[in-house]
């Protein structure tokens, strides 16, 4: 999705700060870039180009660009096509403003034909452009750039975050309205972004901006109104995380990185929240809240698949639960009685989450978001907040999120269901960090992707807690791979897919320990074996499915809500190695996005 960069104070260095700010929003998804520099001079400079961050640099190497204030935006396409002149930043008709926008402009093309009938000129066909044209008309009226920026403000409808530069002053102004924006504070400089990594080199002092609110940023200091223009008292927040966390760290890929990071990232989600002992758990921030006498899970991708092993983790503790794709739930609401509503979501921003949680909100259920960044949406809105702690995750496929919000879902299930009988899990839970370390030093999914590179497609399938792995197993092989896979429950293969499976498709099993769920899908198994179909099993040798297997990825043995987490490192593993044998672009896949901040 777009992304936002923005400085004030850096002098000559705007430009360098802001192509690096780009560089560091890359990985949301982009498919064109631009920025705009101005000052005390009687000029904007834009220069944009369709395509990838290097097209822009290289348009810029025969450019003379000037300015002490500038903007920098990466596009993800919405309204036209990725072409130059649809790229951000847009102009007014005489130059004197620069505009750069994420979100959705709903009113966009009444007020469009509205400017085209008085005589604008629009060089895009973005719902953006329609900003600096109304900055445009209010300057004319003999508005002061700030009252500019707050008369387009008030005629527009939809989500936003919005900056604005303009000629002759070294300010920037800023707005959020259902989008993310935040602000950077240095000694001698400011920035503004729509995500901390934008500036995170700089500064580790943090302004959250919220819904309705208005910034102005420039040399001398910075203020944040209300949409009455009242000040708004702002406290800084000080990022934890290091600027170092959002390298490559000599990997080649931020994805392997970061499934390598995984138990460090679990041990940081676990810290504190389960003993030593691995006897108790505990969630200080929760100890007021009565358990739950049902609840909903909202949430997208593979934030849904830990949905749906939240929902068993709750169900198994005695409370009626279920998962919802976030994207349904507002189109056909449930009935919502009594229930908590649980929002997982690692960026906390994701357009679909939000709008769902919003609608449980307004339908006065309690709200929790399950989230991986402070200060996100999710977390500012919901009723409370339990965060996974996974640290930032850049790579668009998600990996250690998607642990550290199985692990966090246990000790939430745990701790606000009361469950007594716990003791094995919890144990489980404790050791997690350390199994996820050894399938990471053990796994020999590179040699079993090269095995199967030429497949058709890839089926996944598992029971119980495996169901929601094979899901996301299938989803992650599709995304960085771009070949078909699919996830299945295993018992639903005989139903319909099976039609699909030939000794072109790989089958990979999951299979733990040697309950119910892992013995019916060894007959699974069997059923796929004889349509000829190559098996690898995920296991830990417990069901003796190894057998049937012509490979096997092994996971330490230990209890199955747990054994998810190893079996999708497994999962994350294959699908990594078959991504990087077919030389695809891992970090960020085409069409997709880190964030998706539209609905
Ligand atoms: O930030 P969120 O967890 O709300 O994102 C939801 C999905 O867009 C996300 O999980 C997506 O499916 C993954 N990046 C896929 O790997």
């Amino acid at each position: 999705m777009c992304g936002i960069i923005g400085c004030v104070g850096r002098q000559e260095e705007t430009l360098d700060v802001l192509l690096h700010g780009l560089s560091k929003l890359e990985y949301r998804g982009y498919d064109s870039a631009g920025v705009a520099l101005a000052g005390k001079r009687d000029a904007v400079d834009i220069e944009k180009r369709a395509g990838k961050l290097e097209n822009l640099q290289e348009a810029l190497e025969g450019v003379e660009m000037q300015g002490t204030v500038g903007i920098g935006h990466t596009r993800w396409s919405t309204h036209g096509p990725p072409t130059d002149s649809n790229a951000h930043p847009h102009a007014d008709c005489e130059g004197q403003v620069a505009v750069l926008h994420n979100g959705i402009i709903e009113n966009f093309q009444e007020i469009r034909d509205e400017l085209v009938a008085s005589g604008h000129d629009f060089a895009s066909d973005t719902d953006t452009e329609v900003v600096p044209h109304l900055i445009e008309d209010a300057l004319a009226e003999g508005a002061s750039p700030e009252a500019a920026f707050r008369e387009a403000l008030s005629r527009i409808e939809g989500s936003y975050a919005i900056a604005a530069i303009f000629t002759g002053t070294e300010a920037a102004f800023c707005a959020r309205q259902d989008s993310p924006l935040v602000l950077g504070l240095d000694a001698d400089a400011y920035y503004l972004a729509s995500d901390v990594p934008a500036f995170r080199d700089y500064t580790d002092q943090v302004i959250y901006m919220e819904d309705g609110e208005v910034a102005r940023l420039d040399p001398d200091g910075w203020a944040v109104t209300d949409s009455s223009g009242a000040l708004v008292e702002k406290d800084p927040h000080v990022v934890e995380w290091d600027a170092k966390e959002t390298g490559k760290s000599g990997y080649d890929h931020y994805m392997i990185k970061e499934v390598h990071e995984q138990p460090r990232a679990l041990r940081e989600c676990l810290r504190g929240r389960v003993d030593e002992l691995g006897d108790q758990v505990q969630l200080e921030e929760f100890a007021g809240l009565a358990p739950p006498s049902s609840v909903q899970f909202v949430a997208c991708g593979t934030s849904y698949h830990a949905a749906l092993y939240g929902a068993q983790l709750f169900r198994e503790a005695g409370v009626p639960a279920q998962a919802f794709l976030a994207s349904e739930y507002r189109t056909s609401p449930p009935p919502i009685g009594s229930n908590l509503v649980i929002g997982i979501t690692q960026s906390g921003e994701t357009a679909d989450t939000l709008s769902a949680l919003r609608e449980a909100s307004r339908r006065g259920a309690p709200t929790l978001a399950v989230t991986n960044v402070v200060g996100s949406s999710a977390a500012r809105e919901c009723d409370h907040t339990l965060y996974i702690r996974a640290g930032p995750e850049i790579g668009v496929a998600a990996s250690k999120t998607f642990a550290s919000q199985l692990a966090a879902l246990n000790v939430l299930s745990l701790a606000i269901t009361r469950t007594g009988d716990s003791r094995e899990a919890i144990g489980a839970l404790r050791d997690l960090p350390s199994a996820v370390q050894e399938v990471l030093d053990e796994s020999t999914g590179e040699a079993v992707a090269k095995e199967y590179i030429d497949a058709d497609a890839y089926f996944f399938i598992g029971r119980g807690y495996q169901y929601p792995v094979a899901l996301e197993g299938a989803l992650k092989m599709k995304e960085i791979t771009y070949k078909h896979a699919e996830g299945f429950a295993a018992g639903e293969l005989k139903h319909g897919p099976l039609a699909l499976v030939t000794e072109r498709t790989p089958v990979i099993a999951i299979a733990v320990g040697d309950g119910d769920a892992a013995q019916k899908t060894v007959g699974n198994i069997k059923e796929v074996e004889a349509r000829n179909a190559s098996v690898i099993a995920v296991t830990d040798g417990e069901s003796g499915v190894e057998r049937y297997a012509d490979h096997v990825l092994p996971v330490p043995e230990s209890h199955p809500r747990t054994a998810a987490v190893t079996a999708s490192v497994q999962l994350q593993l294959l699908a990594y190695h078959s991504a990087a044998q077919l030389g695809r672009s891992i970090d960020k896949p085409r069409n997709l996005a880190k964030s998706v901040t539209v609905e």
